[in-house]
């Protein structure tokens, strides 16, 4: 049942060009540019977006914020669900409020989205499991259509939630009249391109290089993560991932914070995660590279294909395939699931069945 794959977990992984290809599959049309999701709401009613969810799935959620506001020009918050049903949310008929769950059985996601309804809002669920409770509360639903995921620590469902983030954020940009049809139909091209990305990302010598990384870190007792823009949310998922199934203790910030604090904890035994791909931005990332290398921090940098300078200054690097910087966290983030497997397995944890961890969360 696990496909000659040790665990769920690496099987899910390495399910993820399939996975993706099922999500894009139909919903996007090179012809003519246009994305459809078969949805009912009108986006030309919303004024904001609120977009809740949990755990991995609220990084998927940050992601869609990062490219929702960028593409259709409207406002988007994102909370996590149990904060967002206990805090009286203010909530109006033009409001969209986005559920991201794989589940959808997650109970402080319902709860936020019957809150969200009392106070009269729209509902969208960006949901995998088929027929689960949270397809039944909201008013319309995006499937990610990632398949079953089984291993505790979600993987295909992550990429697959932020790939449909980027289709919403297609179509509410084009039907809104913010994103030209010539950029629509290039990040269309983009997102087309994602499950071939993945499935370099997961070239054999690729791999056996985050192996040998995990394997030189596996004895830190900390680690930080750092990203920018679109993948600072990367870095916190990379950092979610790591605490779940390897017990070391992880945090993620974006880049530009380390001065604000962090920068505190960096020494030689500290492994610092930067992801450091193209971006309109990379040159402050490897500025903070450079501020972690002259603390005695130790840098692995994900950096894009042949980028020397990028690379220049990190200890370690992990050579991920170049993408278009609004699809990069899909790409991305595969590189930081096979750091968190190989750290977790060398250690000899049990990554199907993490300690403490349940894969859907349905009491309070
Ligand atoms: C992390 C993980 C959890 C879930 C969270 C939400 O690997 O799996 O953080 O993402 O419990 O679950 P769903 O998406 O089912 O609502």
């Amino acid at each position: 049942e696990k496909g000659g794959f040790d665990t769920y977990m690496l099987k899910e992984i390495y399910e993820q060009p399939s996975a993706l290809t099922n999500t894009l599959m139909g919903r996007l049309h090179d012809d003519t540019g246009e994305v459809d999701l078969d949805i009912d709401l009108d986006p030309s009613s919303f004024k904001r977006i609120t977009i809740i969810a949990c755990g991995t799935a609220y990084y998927a959620g940050l992601v869609g914020e990062y490219l929702i506001e960028q593409l259709a020009r409207v406002p988007v918050e994102v909370d996590v669900a149990s904060e967002y049903r206990y805090r009286q949310p203010l909530v109006s008929e033009n409001t969209l409020v986005i559920a991201v769950s794989q589940s959808g059985e997650t109970i402080d996601t319902l709860e936020a989205i019957r809150e969200a309804k009392r106070f009269g809002a729209q509902t969208l669920g960006v949901i995998n499991a088929k027929g689960s409770s949270m397809t039944r509360e909201v008013d319309d639903v995006l499937y990610i259509h990632a398949g079953p995921e089984i291993g505790v620590a979600s993987t295909k469902a992550y990429t697959a939630q932020v790939s449909a983030m980027l289709m919403l954020a297609l179509w509410l940009g084009r039907a809104r009249g913010t994103l030209d049809a010539e950029k629509g139909a290039e990040l269309l091209r983009a997102a087309r391109e994602l499950p071939r990305l993945v499935e370099e990302s997961l070239q054999p010598e690729r791999v056996a290089n985050i192996e040998r990384i995990a394997d030189k870190y596996k004895r830190a007792r900390d680690y930080l993560f750092l990203g920018r823009g679109v993948n600072a949310p990367t870095a916190l998922e990379g950092a979610l991932k790591l605490k779940e199934i390897s017990y070391i203790h992880a945090e993620a910030y974006a880049a530009g914070e380390m001065k604000h604090g962090p920068i505190a904890l960096i020494d030689e035994n500290l492994p610092v995660v930067v992801v450091a791909t193209e971006s309109f931005l990379l040159e402050k990332t490897v500025s903070n590279i450079q501020e972690v290398k002259a603390r005695s921090g130790k840098v692995i940098a994900v950096v894009s294909d042949g980028d020397e300078e990028a690379a220049r200054y990190a200890d370690d690097v992990i050579y991920v395939p170049r993408a278009h910087e609004m699809v990069s966290p899909v790409v991305n983030v595969v590189a930081l699931q096979l750091l968190s497997y190989y750290t977790a397995t060398l250690l000899g944890r049990d990554v199907d069945k993490p300690r403490n961890l349940a894969k859907s969360v349905t009491v309070e």
